[in-house]
């Protein structure tokens, strides 16, 4: 009987992920803010920035109607937007069939996944790389296998290092993300293209997270829809379009994944918030308030790039794209759980433990999310520069 109840009460063994750190920080820093403590929020990343004006606007606009359920593949003309958007960007004719609306980026890894792997396939991660790629792969019964970057390969997934591991044990698919995050550093096209071809020829399919892209300072960003039709693209309006709180992303997929995908959807979600996908359309109207935000970015980076080695933190990875920042602490610590406690606690400033993002060597790094304003990184750059040279 206690068994029958205990079994009751058991969450499965799939359920079973771990947590995103970075919200544990955020949760922990809001805590601090509460009890009046001014704490420079470096941990989440997320744009500072409201919405570009012509998507409130039009959110405004919507709310005096009717808020239905959408088509499951999202609002058509929102789809031929996206579509337009691939024309205007990347110099790429695409069919707005294969676009999908999602729930964030994040709804759309979901759909990629369940729709290209079964029960057991092993899906390769560059490591450091996005927690929740290894987390939601365990949870779909999928097997994330982490391969290791180095500065050889600017810390992106080569093509060699994913034959290698698809040599030592048969891979079916591989994320790549470039701007990546934690390390904020991009693959040149020639690499993306290389890795493509050669993942392509093995039969490994191939998900390309672009939802950095619009946000890179050192080269422009290539889509991965440019190089094969039969990669999985997936973007998201969070980021470069500021509206994280939305929750509106979308996909690009090969024409047999568009109506599996859409049945999935529809049984998962029906729709993609209404509101949201009327708000991304005209997003797409407000470039330039969206470039002011980019800009400012730019400008934090440089502040960091600048600012950080004269306190101390002088190793970081190339400051590529996205708005990161992840940097070598192991000249202090060999904790970057412990480092990052202390820093939000002592000096006020919250960044992400390396931990989240690489259970191999992140013990020796700190992301820091430059996404803030620029007073606030010329303070962070200060109160770090302070607290490290007081610091046990
Ligand atoms: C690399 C990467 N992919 C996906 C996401 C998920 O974003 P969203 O679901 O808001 O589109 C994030 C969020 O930080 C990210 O950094």
């Amino acid at each position: 009987m206690l068994e029958t109840a205990k079994r009751l009460l058991t969450p499965s063994k799939r359920s079973d992920v771990p947590s995103f750190m970075a919200m544990d920080v955020m949760a922990a820093a809001a805590a601090l803010e509460d009890k009046g403590a001014r704490i420079i929020r470096m941990e989440v990343g997320q744009p500072a920035a409201p919405a570009p004006g012509p998507a409130l606007r039009a959110a405004q606009a919507a709310l005096g109607g009717r808020i239905a359920y959408t088509e499951t593949l999202g609002i058509p003309s929102l789809r031929r937007r996206i579509a337009r958007h691939y024309a205007e960007t990347y110099g790429l004719a695409l069919d707005p069939a294969r676009v999908v609306v999602t729930t964030g980026s994040s709804g759309g890894f979901i759909l990629a996944f369940l729709s290209l792997f079964e029960p057991g396939d092993r899906v390769a991660l560059a490591n450091p790389g996005y927690p929740p790629y290894r987390h939601i792969l365990s949870a779909l019964g999928c097997e994330p296998v982490l391969i290791e970057t180095s500065a050889a390969t600017r810390w992106a997934l080569s093509a060699k290092a994913l034959i290698a591991a698809h040599r030592a044990k048969p891979i079916q698919g591989v994320v790549i993300a470039s701007p990546a995050n934690p390390t904020g550093t991009m693959m040149e096209a020639d690499a993306l293209a290389r890795l493509i071809a050669v993942a392509e020829a093995k039969g490994i399919r191939v998900i390309s997270d672009e939802i950095y892209h619009g946000l890179d300072y050192a080269f422009a960003a290539e889509t991965a829809a440019k190089l094969s039709e039969r990669v999985v693209v997936i973007n998201s309006f969070s980021k470069y379009f500021c509206m994280t709180g939305w929750r509106v992303g979308w996909m690009v997929v090969p024409d047999n994944f568009v109506r599996p995908i859409e049945r999935l959807q529809g049984n998962l979600a029906i729709s993609v918030p209404a509101l949201s996908q009327v708000a991304a359309e005209a997003a797409f109207d407000g470039r330039d308030e969206m470039e002011a935000v980019k800009h400012g970015y730019e400008e934090n980076r440089r502040i960091l790039v600048e600012g950080l080695p004269k306190v101390g933190l002088d190793k970081f990875l190339p400051v590529d794209g996205a708005f990161y920042l992840y940097a070598d602490i192991r000249r202090f610590s060999d904790d970057s759980l412990d480092f990052a406690k202390r820093l939000l606690n002592e000096a006020g400033v919250a960044a992400t433990p390396g931990m989240d993002f690489d259970p191999i060597d992140g013990k020796h790094f700190l992301r820091f999310c430059y996404a803030g304003s620029a007073a606030e990184m010329h303070e962070a750059v200060q109160r770090i520069g302070n607290w490290l040279t007081m610091a046990p």
